[in-house]
């Protein structure tokens, strides 16, 4: 299928909301140094997890978790299968979850129910992007960077078919007629 992709949200404005989030992970979490675990999902959390671990000022290791979500296409798979566990244990550890897009809310609940069999002291969650309207679970994600319109976005670390993960901006995925 033919498709273009139009720059929605520049670079400049994800530096400074990754900035902002840092701060307040920073000041949440202060007091808490390396009792953090910070949890990328990866792929698509690959880049923004670069770029706020090294905004949050607090100890912390970093861990990921590779789960199963959307195949290679637009539409949800509706159950996750763990491909990749984490390295450490989480055990009574404050663990922050970062996550590229919350969409349905699917993959985050289900990820949310697994780590929890692990005891951590805490768990929150950070989303770099929200879709709101495409809600189907209700799961509370504690910091949010920006919420945006049901479009399909890619750039930033997310993909569509697992491409246009490296772009340094976010663009929108346009199909052709
Ligand atoms: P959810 O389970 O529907 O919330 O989907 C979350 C996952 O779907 C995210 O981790 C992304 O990998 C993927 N996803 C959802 N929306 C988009 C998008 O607009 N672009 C790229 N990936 C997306
Ligand atoms: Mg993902």
């Amino acid at each position: 299928m033919k498709y273009t992709v139009e720059k929605l949200i520049p670079e400049s404005m994800i530096r400074n909301r990754v900035i902002e989030l840092g701060r307040q992970i920073e000041k949440d979490y202060s007091g808490e140094d390396n009792n953090l675990v910070v949890l990328g999902l990866l792929r698509g959390s690959f880049i923004f997890m670069a770029d706020l671990s090294r905004q949050i000022g607090v100890g912390h290791s970093i861990d990921f978790l590779t789960v199963s979500s959307y195949g290679d296409g637009m539409s949800s798979s509706h159950k996750i299968d763990i491909i990749r566990d984490l390295s450490e244990e989480i055990q009574n550890k404050h663990v922050l979850i970062v996550e590229d897009i919350i969409d349905t809310g699917i993959t985050l609940s289900q990820v949310c129910d697994y780590l929890m069999q692990k005891r951590p002291r805490s768990l929150e969650i950070c989303a770099l992007f929200n879709k709101p309207s495409r809600r189907v679970i209700n799961v509370e994600v504690k910091y949010i960077g920006l919420s945006i319109p049901d479009e399909f976005i890619v750039g930033y670390g997310l993909d569509y078919a697992q491409k246009h993960r490296h772009l340094p901006y976010v663009g929108k995925v346009i199909m052709a007629e």
